[in-house]
């Protein structure tokens, strides 16, 4: 039985909640057995999975077929998929049809950037039976709307403006938040002003979880190195010298040996020489 929403909310105030992204059926299945709480189909999908700059041109399609992917290849862990942009701006009634398609697609709950100015739409969607996760601090659906890739909350005003959108998602009924890029002080006290966990990427270790991109803690996105994401793995690295090894085997006749090939029967050979 996978986790539930319920599971995930008992957890906080007793044990740290772990999440990280996945996009395929692969990476899901392992991540799965690694025993991570959460499987995030995040939109960065549209940055490491598809190469666009940004997450802007994700489009519902591709985070359906992604869901999918994802969905076959969990056993336990809670799977959330991202709502990408403009699937949930323009009207209540789109968002929660697109939170439908998600659901359909094998999500257990969906993700939506956006702080006091989206309560209604979450409002909406939870209405109908999709649980929510919101996403507050950096958002990066909005970059260029606010001020650049930059720290939240390094500011008095700023971090209470973030712990009143906090309470607004939780009384939208969200139940659980993210929390990019915001100042450890701050998010510490988000998570003590609210009763839903905070899953923090780049917000210290005071909030009830950790979320991080799982090409970024593999080491298989170079494009950006963000300083919260800790690499565990240096995988490009290995990618690239098992792929030049294969190609060097090639070049060489090195690959493939005898134990790479299949044989015909004896017999069948002699019939055939003859
Ligand atoms: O898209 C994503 O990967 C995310 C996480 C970084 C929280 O939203
Ligand atoms: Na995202």
């Amino acid at each position: 039985m996978p986790k539930s929403v319920r599971d995930i909310l008992s957890m906080k105030n007793s044990k740290k909640i772990t999440v990280i992204t996945a996009y395929d059926y692969t990476t899901s299945q392992l991540c799965d057995k690694a025993g991570v709480d959460m499987l995030l189909v995040g939109d960065s999908a549209g940055m490491v999975m598809l190469g666009y700059d940004n997450t802007i041109p994700v489009t519902m399609d591709q985070m359906c077929m992604f869901t999918e992917a994802v969905a076959r290849g969990r056993q336990n862990a809670l799977v959330v998929a991202d709502m990408p942009f403009m699937s949930y701006q323009a009207s209540r009634s789109q968002a929660i049809e697109n939170a439908g398609r998600l659901v359909k697609a094998g999500a257990d709950a969906v993700k939506l950037e956006g702080g006091t100015e989206i309560r209604d739409t979450i409002h909406g969607i939870v209405e109908i039976g999709i649980p929510v996760m919101g996403h507050i601090g950096f958002q990066p659906q909005t970059t260029t709307l606010q001020e650049g890739y930059k720290v939240q909350a390094k500011t008095k005003d700023s971090a209470l403006r973030l712990v009143e959108s906090a309470k607004s998602l939780e009384d939208a009924g969200a139940f659980s938040i993210v929390l990019e890029m915001v100042t450890r002080e701050a998010s510490k006290i988000i998570s003590e002003s609210i009763s839903i966990p905070t899953i923090g990427i780049g917000s210290g270790p005071d909030c009830d979880g950790q979320v991080l991109v799982v090409h970024d803690m593999l080491g298989l996105y170079e494009k950006i190195k963000p300083k919260f994401a800790k690499r565990y793995l240096e995988l490009s690295s290995d990618i690239i010298h098992a792929v030049e090894s294969y190609r060097n085997d090639v070049v060489s006749g090195k690959f493939p040996g005898t134990e790479h090939c299949f044989s015909m029967d004896k017999s069948e050979l002699e019939r055939l020489k003859k």
